[in-house]
């Protein structure tokens, strides 16, 4: 447990790191981390307002967290409720309150909202106490709320919410706030600039995107645990992974509508158009100004290069779209890069990607099964993917298939 001077330099640290996340999802999952250390919170979650409804869309348990092997996260399902009063959440972020209760079991008749048992049934915890915090910006607009439960004293027995931790988490929730609102910008600001250039319909690249970004995020975290990176480092890549990872396939703004949208199966001449798109991405990105500019260039340009060295578009020129000197193969192409030849991030995401495009209904193609999609990238390791990321990525399938749920393609 922190003592009151760690709190204090916590939360000053704390402000500026999370300015610094670009991320929501990131950012939220590090919100929830960090509030619950300062108050000593067995479990959370945070609820995002979103036109009229507020959505569930992160959660953390540290009690149900222990029970699992190591290495594998919760999975939970996203929902939405309206905001209203009827809710504690929703009391929350309509009058702008914090609520702390002591005990959600014994909440009066004299008050609007209640408490719902059912979210306890479902997730077979019991929630004692309980302090709900509106996340509310510097104009004091409401973009979240965050919720706190079951504190627990120094013999992790559940105790209440200390009143004189309010000030503290107060503070804490205005910066996440503020750093939570900018993240939401810019991803809508991402989602905005895929549609505008219409890759497609706009409502189906908007999920497919969210969600290769999400997976990438998974993907690399669960990595980067395994390797035993700091924290701050997979918080950090992770960050950049996410966001860099929605842009893989902005080359294809450059190519017709007419192959991008076609109905059926390619011809040779078609798809041999489509390949440039990796390239023709990159090529967006070549000032390479930012570490997110860096990624994003790896990414869009290696992302459908195989661990076998039989992808695109291989070791190319982005300028002229010819093999690099010394690497043409005898028919003049470029050849392929092979194993580490890629960055993880690029492998990463390749993976990610065909794991959507299986798993998803395409205007070429219909959605295939959990276990087929599955088997065809287990099929697929050490030839087409690195095999250290398919054997994790099958680990984490559970996590994964929750991040297919949040992010439906809509019709
Ligand atoms: P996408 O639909 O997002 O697919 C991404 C990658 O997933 C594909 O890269 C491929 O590696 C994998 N994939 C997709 N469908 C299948 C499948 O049925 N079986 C297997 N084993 N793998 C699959 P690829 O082939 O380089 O294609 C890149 C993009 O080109 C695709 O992105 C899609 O937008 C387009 N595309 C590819 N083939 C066709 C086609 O026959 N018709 C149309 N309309 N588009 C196609
Ligand atoms: C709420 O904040 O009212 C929703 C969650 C719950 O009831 O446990
Ligand atoms: C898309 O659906 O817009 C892109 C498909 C891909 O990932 O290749
Ligand atoms: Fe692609
Ligand atoms: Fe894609």
């Amino acid at each position: 447990m922190l003592n009151e001077k760690q709190k204090l330099e916590e939360i000053i640290k704390l402000g500026d790191y999370m300015a610094h996340i670009n991320d929501i999802d990131v950012l939220m999952e590090k919100i929830l981390t960090e509030a619950r250390k300062l108050v000593n919170a067995d479990a959370g979650s945070i609820y995002q307002c979103e036109n009229g409804m507020l959505l569930f869309t992160y959660s953390q348990n540290d009690t149900k967290q222990k029970k699992l092997p190591p290495g594998k996260k919760l999975v939970y399902n996203t929902f939405k409720m309206p905001i209203n009063e009827s809710s504690i959440s929703g009391y929350v972020a309509v009058s702008g309150e914090i609520l702390n209760i002591e005990d959600a079991y014994k909440i009066g008749d004299d008050v609007p909202y209640g408490f719902q048992k059912d979210f306890d049934i479902k997730t077979k915890y019991k929630t004692t106490s309980m302090l709900t915090i509106p996340l509310k910006t510097s104009t004091n607009k409401t973009v979240g709320v965050l919720q706190l439960l079951n504190a627990q004293d120094e013999n992790n027995n559940v105790t209440t919410f200390k009143d004189n931790d309010i000030p503290i988490i107060k503070h804490f929730a205005n910066n996440a706030a503020v750093a939570l609102e900018k993240a939401a910008l810019t991803r809508t600001l991402i989602l905005r600039m895929i549609s505008m250039a219409e890759l497609r319909d706009p409502k189906e690249t908007g999920a497919h995107v969210n969600r290769v970004g999400a997976f990438s995020a998974e993907l690399y975290e669960a990595w980067a645990k395994k390797h035993n990176l700091t924290e701050y480092e997979i918080t950090h890549n992770k960050d950049t992974i996410r966001i860099a990872a929605m842009l893989h396939d902005v080359g294809k703004v450059a190519i017709s509508d007419t192959i991008l949208k076609k109905p059926g199966k390619f011809t040779d001449e078609e798809y041999a158009i489509m390949k440039q798109h990796p390239y023709l991405g990159a090529r967006l990105f070549s000032e390479r100004q930012s570490e997110l500019d860096e990624m994003s260039f790896d990414i869009c340009l290696n992302h459908h290069e195989r661990w076998d060295g039989f992808g695109y578009p291989g070791h190319i020129d982005i300028v002229t779209g010819l093999a690099l000197p010394g690497f043409a193969k005898e028919n003049g192409q470029p050849r392929g890069k092979k194993g580490e030849e890629t960055t993880l991030a690029a492998r990463i995401v390749g993976i990610c990607d065909v794991y959507d495009a299986l798993s998803c209904r395409r205007v070429y193609k219909s959605a295939w099964t959990q276990e087929d999609v599955v088997n065809e990238l287990k099929k697929s390791a050490g030839t087409q993917f690195d095999s250290e990321l398919i054997e994790i990525f099958v680990e984490i399938i559970e996590v994964i298939q929750s991040i297919l749920q949040k992010y439906p393609d809509t019709e």
